[in-house]
């Protein structure tokens, strides 16, 4: 199969993180760079907060719990994994599962925005704070979350992050019912764009 231009360039950038030694303490005691993976053509990119411990080892993002948890709200609105891409603001396993810090949430993202800016998509899908403070800062999750915010151009939709939904029950059914949003979402942004 030949390489997609896009790809090619997502390729470029993985290569440069790992050519520039970003965050190498983290990059040390982690298994490997968990870059991203999908679409690189997807009308929707969701990013997560940080490689856990399976993706850790697989290098791929959302592989584990929460993963399992996103697949099924995927399938809920027709999509596979495949039709999507998702990648995380840091792309290396925290230890311990800590939360990431500012320092390594600014260092990886000039990297993502550049990955966002080769796929283009519609619709950017923070889930949970860490990712939505990124392109909205100021926020709180708890106020906006459901509510697609245009920014510098850009859609976004904050959505709570799926390993918190997983065991709460009330949150549970407040992410599938944001989640069930993002076709009709997509929609209006077609729309409108016809105008
Ligand atoms: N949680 C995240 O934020 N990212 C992953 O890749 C897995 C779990």
């Amino acid at each position: 199969m030949v390489k997609s231009e896009k790809q090619a360039k997502l390729d470029q950038i993985k290569t440069d993180i790992l050519a520039k030694n970003i965050c190498p303490d983290l990059a040390k005691q982690a298994t490997q760079l968990v870059f991203g993976d999908g679409n690189p053509d997807a009308d929707i990119v969701f990013i997560g907060e940080a490689p856990g411990k399976n993706e850790d080892i697989q290098g791929l993002p959302f592989v584990g719990a929460s993963g399992k948890f996103l697949s099924e709200m995927l399938a809920l609105i027709n999509l596979k994994r495949e039709d999507i891409y998702i990648t995380n603001i840091v792309k290396y396993r925290p230890p311990s599962n800590r939360d990431p810090e500012q320092d390594e949430k600014d260092a990886f993202l000039p990297f993502l925005e550049a990955q966002l800016k080769v796929i283009q998509p519609k619709v950017v899908v923070t889930l949970g704070r860490h990712s939505m403070n990124c392109f909205l800062p100021g926020l709180q999750i708890g106020k906006v979350h459901g509510q697609p915010k245009r920014y510098k151009g850009q859609v976004y939709l904050p959505l709570f992050h799926p390993a918190a939904a997983l065991y709460n029950g009330a949150l549970r059914q407040t992410l599938i019912d944001d989640f069930i949003s993002i076709p009709i979402i997509i929609k209006k942004l077609e729309e409108s764009e016809k105008k």
